[in-house]
This record gives structure tokens, sequence and C-alpha cells, in this order.
């Protein structure tokens, strides 16, 4: 499958789930406090960081709940969503919070300008070869010093998915070791942080993973360094 009917693919199968998806999985995280808690150290690094004043963008944002969540947390979040469908959810459902239709392939955003990056299960249908792109996209559009942090299907197989919340969707699902997303990440410039990898909860059939990483603070400027202050 090329990269292009691959992204076809998953923009038509989120299109048709949005608003089910949405009423489904929008509490999940009530019940996760680990998930929560990596969130929440994401958040943290965010508003501590020297950029942290600057925007986060949650990428595959879907309805927009992580944005919304990360937006409660003091942080000034956007998102990003390859399905307009589910862009029109996130819409609906925050209406002060800002949603654009892109893809995390190609961003419209400048580079070096973000505060963060938040990847939550948006990257599990990217094929692994894939990733390096994408994650080269992440590490373009940060600050110096700003975090990513990527949640995703912690394993080595891909799955293909017919149904979800109620509807045929023709979605390929890649679960990768925790091991080769940091790797990948790394090349990219994204130096691990801290990692969690958590047993599978409920109906969810593989371990999950979470990878916080940060850029290289810009060491000529001085930006992105703790405790770095500007002139
Ligand atoms: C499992 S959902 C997760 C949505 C949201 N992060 C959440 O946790 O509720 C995956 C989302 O990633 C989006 N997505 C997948 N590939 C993408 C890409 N290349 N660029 C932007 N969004 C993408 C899908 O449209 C979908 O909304």
């Amino acid at each position: 499958m090329t990269e292009t009917s691959y992204l076809t693919a998953v923009r038509a199968s989120y299109d048709a789930v949005a608003v089910d998806y949405a009423r489904l999985v929008g509490r999940e995280l009530d019940h996760r406090p680990l998930d929560r808690a990596m969130l929440a150290a994401f958040a943290e690094c965010v508003r501590g960081g020297e950029g942290g004043g600057r925007a986060v963008a949650d990428l595959g944002c879907g309805p927009g709940r992580l944005t919304a969540r990360l937006d409660g947390m003091g942080v000034r979040a956007f998102g990003v969503d390859l399905s307009p469908a589910m862009v029109a959810v996130a819409r609906r459902s925050y209406p002060g919070l800002r949603f654009e239709v892109g893809s995390m392939t190609a961003l419209d955003i400048a580079d070096g300008v973000l505060g963060g990056v938040l990847a939550w299960h948006s990257t599990i249908h990217t094929p692994p070869a894939g990733l390096p792109p994408v994650f080269a996209e992440f590490a373009r559009v940060l600050a110096p010093g700003a975090h990513a942090l990527v949640a995703f299907e912690a394993g080595d197989e891909r799955v293909r998915v017919e149904q979800a919340y109620g509807h045929p969707v023709d979605l390929p699902v890649h679960r990768v070791p925790p091991d080769l997303v940091a790797g990948l990440l790394a090349g990219a410039g994204l130096t691990e942080v801290a990692r969690l990898v958590r047993a599978p909860d409920g109906d969810e059939e593989s371990p999950r993973g979470f990878l916080l990483a940060r850029k290289a603070p810009d060491t000529a400027t001085g930006a992105g360094e703790a405790g770095a202050r500007p002139a």
C-alpha cells in the first residue's frame, strides 16, 4: 500500500466513526491514571520549559479530548487531524479551541515555533517505515528544548481493524517496540527523557507505550536550556 492510499483509508475510516468515537472514548482517561500521569508530566515540562508560553500541537487530535485536557492544565494547545469529520466534532465540542485539518506527514506549521507536540495514539496507523519523516516533522516544528509525547500500542505486529465504534473501517494498526520508537525519535533529533509501558487494560489487546522526548536546546543562543533566561 502506498503512503497516499494508507492516509486515504485512515481519513475515510475516522470520518465514518468520528461522532461515535467521541461518544465512546470521551471519558476513557478517567479510568487510566498512568496515562493521565504521562500527560500531566508532559504538560508540566511544557509549562516549565523556556518556551512555556508557546503553543502545543495535538497532532492526530481526533475529537479534541486531549487538546481540551491540555488546555485545562494551563497549556495553550491546538489540534490538527487528518479527518475533517473529527475536526468538525472537536470544533463543536470545544468551540474555544482551535482545530485544523492537516497531516502530521507535512505540517502547515513554521520551523521551531512550538512549545510541545503531542501524538496520542495517532501514529499507530503509520507504518514503521513511515515514522522517520513524521518524527522529523515533529522535530522541525518544535522550539529548541521543547518536548514531544508519543502514545502508542507496544508490540511488534501489524493488525487490520475492520470494525470499530459500530462502523466498518479499514484501519491498519502497527504495534511497535518502545525501543524502536525511542531510536526513531532519537534519529530525528528528539532524545528520550522518559518512557512508560503499561499492561493492557480492559478490552485493550496490547500494552500501551508512552515516550517523552526532547529536542536539544540551542547551545549557541541558550534557547531552551534549563535555567537559561533571556538577556
Ligand atoms: C486512535 S485516534 C486518536 C485520536 C486522539 N488522539 C484521541 O486520543 O482521542 C487516531 C487519530 O489520528 C488521526 N491521524 C492518523 N494519521 C494522521 C496523520 N497522518 N495526520 C493527522 N492525523 C492523523 C486520525 O484521523 C484519528 O483521528
